[in-house]
């Protein structure tokens, strides 16, 4: 079956599979654009259960964008401390002031201007798009490379510009097809979290093996 018409077949399984499976995890209660930004630039390089307490501390601290804009660096990096890698949190900060000065202080719903921010790569800006704004945005990253190669057979190296740009215009595929376009990019983040797993993958738990 050609690829893009078995990506629309999946879209359903996928979403339905979300419905029951997916882990209760705190920023899945807030469509929040500010919120889920915290929470996907924290899960950059950082194990979900790590996330969890410094993305509540954080949140408690700095609720909103505004306040990020003001607050001192140095309660900024404070709020980091353990996470690592804290040209994040630098970013996080010189992205909330951009948005003060140049949207207004309102994020920006634009996926092209989502991108041109501090820490905001495609991968980020389409996981906020899909999450928090509903919309059809691809998101790819090691993932969801593992499970459309697996899914789809596709055996190029992925970091090829070609398989790259296979990647995405699958995972396009499956978002535009789907009605619920946070459902379906968490979908894709759960299975290969719980279920698509690097080694050893649950394939009796998966919703996709007989579509
Ligand atoms: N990894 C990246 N984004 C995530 C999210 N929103 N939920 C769980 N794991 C993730």
């Amino acid at each position: 079956m050609p690829h893009r018409r078995k990506a629309r077949r999946l879209v359903p399984s996928l979403v339905d599979w979300f419905a029951v499976h997916a882990r209760e995890l705190p920023w899945r209660h807030t469509r929040d654009p500010y919120a889920i930004w915290v929470s996907e630039i924290m899960l950059q390089q950082t194990q979900v259960a790590t996330v969890i307490s410094y993305w509540e501390r954080w949140m408690s601290a700095v609720p909103t964008l505004q306040k990020l804009a003001r607050v001192k660096p140095e309660r900024v990096l404070k709020l980091w401390e353990g996470l690592g890698y804290y040209s994040r949190a630098r970013n996080l900060q010189a992205a909330a002031k951009e948005i003060v000065k140049n949207h207004k202080g309102q994020f920006p719903r634009d996926p092209a201007a989502i991108r041109t921010l501090p820490g905001i790569g495609r991968y980020t800006a389409g996981a906020i798009s899909s999450i928090a704004f509903g919309l059809p945005e691809p998101i790819v990253d090691g993932n969801v490379i593992r499970i459309l190669t697996r899914i789809f057979g596709i055996r190029e190296n992925p970091k090829d510009k070609a398989a790259q740009e296979h990647l995405w215009s699958l995972a396009e595929t499956l978002v535009a097809k789907a009605d619920d376009c946070s459902a379906l990019n968490q979908s894709l983040m759960e299975l290969g979290a719980t279920v698509c797993t690097p080694r050893q993958p649950d394939c009796a738990a998966c919703p996709v093996t007989r579509s």
